[in-house]
């Protein structure tokens, strides 16, 4: 063994990906994980921007693992992900216990680094945005046992105005669809039976390489032997074509769950985004989903307090929340992030606004889901065990392929397994039922 690492993650399911590639990587050089900071000879955080709160908690884990490093020189401490490619060497000129920055396109070359870090003890910032190669075959060292996170497609070209995730993320680059297959069917091998194919806009999928677009990719996986349910995320609702919808139709394997983040419910706010889509056109696109696939669950992500927004806006926002019932929804108050176009916009909304606003929105939205899961009492559902429940070890958590938690008391079944499961007590965020034979 040649030391122990801890990586910290925040952020999306991309940084997760990332982060097992790179443990990967660590473990490949003949590292181990530790769970203690302390102990640890490598401590990686990936880390997130999209919002002001995320680079917060970053910071307060910097200062953290100041005093362990004060106690350990030799640690070798790095930051890497969207702030890393964001903030480049400032990081370490705010925190020179920092070893290594390493940038978004960089995630291939963590072995290397370290070991050049160990070999000179001198510090390293590689922020360079990737270009349009794609590292592949990199070891991948899985945090799920039966789910995994297959990243089909970096970057992001969409340039919403509120956003920073294209300028550390770079352009959108799609893997080649025998790379994802490859990688599913070694998946699969290893034990796993769920897949999340993940991109920042998994429709553009294809765009730039033309071997294949997202629905034809998404069929390529279904067929693959022995998988049991594919995921995937984010659709962006400008590009939802009848293809895609009639492929998550046609699949075997394909879960019916469609997060499909409107952001808001006003033209006007809409534009201002660059969504480049209208309500009309969302409903519309929304309305062919439900109707091709009328057991699928919709969600969502919404922002309130976007620069300009007016109580006219927020009313219309309200009413298509109303109108559209999305079986959840993440929201999120507007973070202005420098470097965007939002963040000069004027008419920038008042804390007490957005929080009140942000609060009003989340009361509706759980009404809804409330009422939308009641309507499942009764109902048996397949249900892919995860693992115990964190509030109750005798109780299982679990997955419907519609992406709902599920809770019910252990039988005989395993971690993987997958049962049917009546729901006795749906509840707004979770539906507990009993496991049926
Ligand atoms: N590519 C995905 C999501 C990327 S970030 C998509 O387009 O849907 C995840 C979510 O964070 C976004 O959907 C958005 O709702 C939110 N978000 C992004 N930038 C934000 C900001 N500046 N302030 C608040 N929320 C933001
Ligand atoms: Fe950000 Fe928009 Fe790209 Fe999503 S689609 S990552 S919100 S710029
Ligand atoms: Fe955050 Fe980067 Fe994901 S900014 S949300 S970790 S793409």
């Amino acid at each position: 063994m040649r030391g122990r690492y801890k990586i910290l993650v925040y952020g999306c399911q991309m940084n997760i990906a990332d982060a097992e590639r790179m443990e990967g990587q660590l473990q490949g050089a003949g590292y181990e994980r530790t769970e203690e900071m302390e102990t640890a000879d490598v401590i990686l955080i990936n880390t997130c921007c999209v919002r002001e709160t995320a680079e917060d908690k970053v910071y307060g884990k910097i200062g953290e693992i100041k005093k362990i490093k004060e106690k350990n020189p030799k640690l070798i401490f790095g930051i890497a992900g969207c702030m890393a490619q964001k903030e480049g060497d400032n990081l370490m000129r705010r925190a020179p216990h920092i070893d290594f920055v390493l940038g978004t396109g960089k995630v291939q070359e963590l072995a290397r680094i370290v070991a050049e870090i160990e070999a000179e003890h001198s510090p390293v910032v590689d922020v360079t945005l990737a270009d349009k190669t794609i590292a592949e075959n990199l070891p991948v060292a899985r945090g799920g046992k039966f789910s995994a996170w297959v990243p089909i497609m970096y970057g992001c070209n969409n340039y919403c105005t509120y956003c920073i995730v294209p300028y550390v993320r770079g352009r959108e680059r799609s893997r080649a669809p025998e790379e994802i297959v490859a990688e599913v069917r070694r998946a699969v091998a290893e034990g796993y039976t769920e897949v999340t194919l993940l991109g920042q806009n998994v429709n553009s999928y294809g765009k730039d390489h033309k071997q294949a677009d997202f629905a034809d990719l998404l069929r390529m996986v279904d067929e693959v032997e022995g998988i049991r349910r594919v995921r995937f995320m984010t659709s962006h609702p400008k590009d939802i074509s009848d293809k895609l919808i009639d492929t998550i139709k046609n699949g075997q394997h394909i879960c019916e769950h469609i997060h499909l983040p409107v952001q808001y419910g006003s033209n006007r706010i809409l534009k201002a985004m660059n969504r480049v889509y209208t309500v009309e056109k969302y409903r519309e696109r929304a309305q062919r989903v439900r109707e091709a696939l009328p057991n699928a669950s919709l969600t969502t992500d919404l922002i309130v307090g976007f620069p300009g927004e007016t109580d006219e806006d927020f009313a219309e926002m309200l009413a298509f929340l109303r109108e559209m019932r999305y079986d959840s929804a993440y929201t999120f108050l507007y973070s202005k992030r420098s470097g965007t176009p939002a963040a000069t916009m004027e008419c920038q909304v008042s804390d007490d606004v957005k929080h009140a606003r942000l609060n009003a929105l989340m009361e509706e939205q759980n009404a809804i889901s409330r009422a939308i899961n009641d309507r499942l009492r009764g109902a048996t559902l397949e249900v892919m065990v995860e693992g115990a429940s964190k509030n109750d070890p005798t109780v299982w958590s679990g997955r419907t392929r519609t992406n709902k938690i599920v809770l019910f008391p252990h039988g005989a079944e395993c971690e993987g397994d997958f049962v049917q499961v009546k729901i006795t007590q749906p509840q707004t965020w979770v539906l507990k039922g009993e496991i049926i034979s």
